[in-house]
């Protein structure tokens, strides 16, 4: 689902523009376990797993940075189709709202403790600042979320890339 931006943006001198990223396999090498299926997909003319559309807040006041994120069905291997994940390296803490489509929010903090949260339309998980956060679309039709965030975080995605995170396989193959 392309997000609704109009909808989505209050235009004025705070906001920063809109910005937009696609992830495919290949972008994922490093986040997906089986190397075998990423290198045939990617053989294969490569594949979208996720795009997103944030909105990050420059103001001097107490604003919020928003956006939208939209996972494509599918599997790796045997793993779901999922962000990358990342810890917030600042204080700020986050919720996801879920719009459509099927899947998980795996949690996972610093101490290695993990949990996972049911994404459905209409549910909200509020991520505190000291939990990492995956996405993963574990149904057959893309999974779409809202999120917004307390301005200012910064992300890191480099703890995940290296020391791994966990996912979600499918129990049928
Ligand atoms: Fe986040």
């Amino acid at each position: 689902m392309a997000p609704t931006i109009a909808s989505l943006v209050t235009p004025g001198p705070i906001l920063d523009g809109v910005g937009h990223s696609i992830r495919h396999v290949s972008e994922m090498r490093d986040y997906f376990a089986d190397s075998a299926s990423v290198d045939a997909i990617v053989g294969a003319g490569d594949r979208e797993v996720y795009a997103f559309w944030e909105i990050e807040y420059q103001g001097l006041g107490n604003g919020l940075s928003y956006g939208m994120t939209t996972v494509q069905p599918g599997k790796v291997g045997r793993e779901f189709h999922m962000t990358k994940g990342h810890y917030h390296t600042t204080e700020g803490d986050e919720i996801y709202i879920c719009l459509e489509g099927q899947g998980v929010v795996i949690l996972r903090n610093r101490a290695g403790d993990v949990k996972e949260c049911e994404m459905r339309p209409g549910l909200l998980i509020y991520i505190d600042a000291g939990w990492g956060h995956r996405t993963v679309n574990t149904g057959t039709t893309p999974l779409v979320f809202v999120s917004v965030w307390a301005p200012g975080i910064e992300h890191d995605y480099e703890t995940v890339r290296r020391e791994g995170y966990p996912s979600i396989l499918d129990a049928e193959e």
